[in-house]
C-alpha cells in the first residue's frame, strides 16, 4: 500500500552532499539556513492564521486568497524560499512517481511550527496529473506556488476549483487525489499535528462542503 514512506530516490542535497536524508524526516535546520527561515517565517504566518480563528475549509481558503494571494510578504517568501530550497535539492527530494511527482517533508510537527507538519509537493505535468489518493483527518492549508505560471494545483469541490498562485484549503476529514496542470509547481502544505491518511477509497462520503 502507498504510504507517507513509499519514496523510491532521493535527490542530493546541495546544501549538505552525500548523506541527506530530508525525506521523509524533515530538514536539519542547523545545516540548512532556507529552511530554517522558511520554518520561522512559516511559525509568524501560522501564528496569524491561528488569530483569524477559523480552521482548515472553505472560509479559510476564500479568506486566505484575499488577503495572503500573490503580493502578500508571506506567500511571496513562501515562492522564494521554496523556489530556493528546489534548487537547493531539499524540497520535495523524494521521487513518488519518478522526477515529474516529487514529496519531501520539511518539518514534523514541532512547538517552532505549531504543531503543523511542513511539506512541499513538486508536480510537472502539462495534462492534469493525479497524485496518491489521501484523507486528511484534521484538514490541511495548501500554499499553491506555480513555477510555469499556467501551473494549478485542484482544491475542493473536484473539478470546479483549480487554483493557480494563491491558496486551498480542504476541511477535517476531505480526502481526494492532489492533482496539478499547466506544468511545473509546488504545493507547500501544512498538516495539524502532521496527520494524513492513505487508506481513503474515492467512494467513501466526504464531509459536509464548508
Ligand atoms: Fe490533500
Amino acid at each position: 500500500m502507498a504510504n507517507d514512506t513509499a519514496l523510491k530516490s532521493l535527490i542530493k542535497c546541495k546544501v549538505c552532499g552525500a548523506g541527506h536524508d530530508g525525506s521523509p524526516d524533515g530538514i536539519d535546520m542547523a545545516t540548512h539556513p532556507t529552511a530554517k527561515k522558511l520554518l520561522d517565517r512559516s511559525l509568524e504566518f501560522l501564528r496569524q492564521v491561528q488569530n483569524l480563528r477559523v480552521t482548515p475549509g472553505k472560509d479559510l481558503e476564500s479568506r486566505l486568497n484575499r488577503e495572503y494571494g500573490p503580493g502578500n510578504a508571506y506567500f511571496d517568501d513562501f515562492c522564494t524560499l521554496l523556489k530556493a530550497g528546489l534548487d537547493e535539492g531539499w524540497v520535495a527530494s523524494g521521487e513518488i512517481d519518478g522526477p515529474h511527482y516529487r514529496r519531501g517533508k520539511i518539518s514534523h510537527p514541532v512547538k517552532e511550527s505549531l504543531y503543523m507538519s511542513l511539506t512541499a509537493v513538486y508536480f510537472d505535468s502539462q495534462e492534469a496529473f493525479a497524485g496518491q489518493y489521501h484523507k486528511h483527518p484534521y484538514g490541511e492549508i495548501n500554499c499553491v506556488i506555480p513555477i510555469d505560471d499556467t501551473f494549478e494545483l485542484e482544491g475542493l469541490p473536484v473539478g470546479v476549483n483549480w487554483q493557480g498562485a494563491g491558496w486551498t484549503s480542504l476541511g477535517p476529514g476531505t480526502h481526494h487525489y492532489p492533482r496539478s496542470r499547466g506544468g511545473r509547481g509546488i504545493a507547500f502544505f501544512f498538516l495539524p499535528s502532521g496527520r494524513i491518511a492513505y487508506d481513503a477509497k474515492p467512494d467513501d462520503p466526504q464531509p459536509p462542503f464548508k
